[in-house]
């Protein structure tokens, strides 16, 4: 047994197995948990039956195991609904490629893919296999889908695998699967608990790419995908909060819940804020910028296509700093009310270091700063996850684990909600924008 260090105690969990040779290390893992302080119960497929017995994971976890998705517990409960509604998250390892195409498409035929969909806890996923079955185009594209859940992946390593070849696809170090599972818990909060913190707030966030045109074919744009805000924006609603999206170039559906303007370049996104910033005071309490508001912008966009043959040098001028904009516009109208200004949180995408983020911070007069580094792996431009550091005007930077963007969305509204709670109670309510399109 190792160390008692008690980062799971009082935490209950379900363990799910599936039908792969790293099965065995299943069992040193299910001690792991518990020693951690974890009260470990266990799901198996049936395939996993086939690679250790029920008999061990029954005596030392002192649980019956669920393995037959059709079966009863003695209680009369079935046991996967119980184990999805009993437990604070369930950890999947090893998954085998079956089961993460099972999962990814909702297959319900074993306990653990029932558990997890009848489920709203975090799951955490240490998948298992031969390093070609990984790399296969299927399994990334149901490795990303379950990202899209927001499950966490523990990305299998290199090593001697069951065939006797030597590459990637081995399950993950134990103690990082441990590691994976304290995390998720230390941000299931904002998730599990349903709540609306945020009813009767109206939330404007801005999100994907602006794209500035060069003719009226091409454009100036940047790899934002939206998925950022757009996580925000379910977030929001999900809180209770009405939500208005300003949505540039976006690779995903926005939210079919919230008020939408769309906004193709800078100037539109300006006008859209513009208009939800009247000098008598703004329509909303909080704006989350996580746009990607390109930086540059043709300084006369041509009326007719440039034609190959004529070669193209560009003039491009800065835009505006849209944020820096609002900052100085809710400030003026909140000096003249005395009502407080709305919670202004902007996003720094930066490369290679977070050196600049606490002055984007002052200089934009925003609350809060959500600061990645888009050249670290799982966190660029595209990703369904994100490494984060929030700065604060008024206390130590936060710097949080590799996470899913719906889970950064949910610590970042955790901040956010907290300092609405500090202020005046909820009460504005929202206005229209320009060029409004109801979805
Ligand atoms: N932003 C904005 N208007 C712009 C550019 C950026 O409102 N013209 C907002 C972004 O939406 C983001 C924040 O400002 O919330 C920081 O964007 P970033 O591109 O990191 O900062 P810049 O001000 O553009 O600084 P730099 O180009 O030096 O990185």
């Amino acid at each position: 047994m190792t160390e008692q260090t008690g980062r799971l105690k009082g935490r209950s969990l379900a363990l799910g197995i599936t039908g792969s040779i790293a099965a065995y290390k299943a069992v040193e893992l299910l001690r792991l948990l518990q020693s951690e302080g974890a009260d470990v119960r266990v799901l198996m497929t049936p395939a996993a039956t086939a690679f250790i017995g029920p008999l061990t994971l029954e005596t030392l976890s002192r649980h019956p195991v669920d393995a037959d998705v059709l079966s009863l517990q003695e209680d009369g409960r079935i046991g996967h609904i119980s184990a999805a509604h009993d437990v604070e998250a369930i950890v999947v390892a090893p998954a085998t490629a079956h089961w993460l195409g099972a999962m990814a498409h909702g297959l319900a035929s074993d306990s653990i893919t029932a558990a997890c969909l009848a489920t709203s806890v975090p799951v955490i996923v240490a998948p298992a296999m031969d390093g070609g079955m990984y790399a296969h185009p299927a399994t990334r594209a149901n490795v990303a889908r379950l990202l899209e859940f927001g499950y966490r992946i523990v990305d299998p390593e290199s090593g001697p695998l069951a065939s006797g070849m030597i590459g990637p696809g081995r399950l993950a170090t134990l103690s990082r699967i441990v590691d994976a599972t304290v995390e998720a818990l230390a941000a299931a909060p904002a998730r599990a608990a349903a709540r609306s913190d945020l009813a009767g707030r109206h939330i404007v966030v801005t999100a994907g790419g602006t794209a500035e045109p060069i003719d009226p074919v091409r454009f100036v744009g940047n790899r934002s995908s939206g998925k950022m805000g757009i996580a925000v924006a379910e977030e929001a609603l999900d809180r209770g909060a009405a939500v208005t999206v300003i949505l540039g170039n976006v690779s995903v559906e926005p939210p079919a819940r919230a008020r939408i303007i769309r906004a193709e370049t800078a100037a539109e996104m300006q006008s859209a804020l513009r208009a939800l910033t009247p000098t008598e005071g703004p329509a909303f309490d909080v704006l989350v910028m996580a746009a990607a508001v390109a930086d540059f912008r043709p300084r006369s966009p041509a009326e007719r296509k440039v034609s190959r043959a004529d070669g193209l040098s560009l003039d491009l001028e800065s835009t505006p700093d849209l944020l820096a904009e609002v900052a100085s516009r809710v400030g003026a109208s909140a000096s003249v009310s005395g009502n407080p200004r709305p919670i202004l949180v902007g996003f720094a995408a930066e490369t290679g270091s977070l050196d600049r983020a606490a002055e984007k911070l002052r200089a934009k007069s925003v609350d809060l700063l959500v600061a990645n580094d888009v050249a670290e792996p799982g966190s660029g431009f595209g990703t369904d996850t994100n490494r984060v550091t929030i700065y604060a005007a008024d206390g130590p930077p936060d710097e949080l684990p590799l996470l899913s963007k719906r889970e950064v969305a949910g610590l970042l509204l955790d901040r956010v909600a907290a300092r609405l709670a500090a202020r005046a109670p909820a009460g504005v309510s929202p206005a229209s924008g320009p060029r409004e399109e109801r979805r």
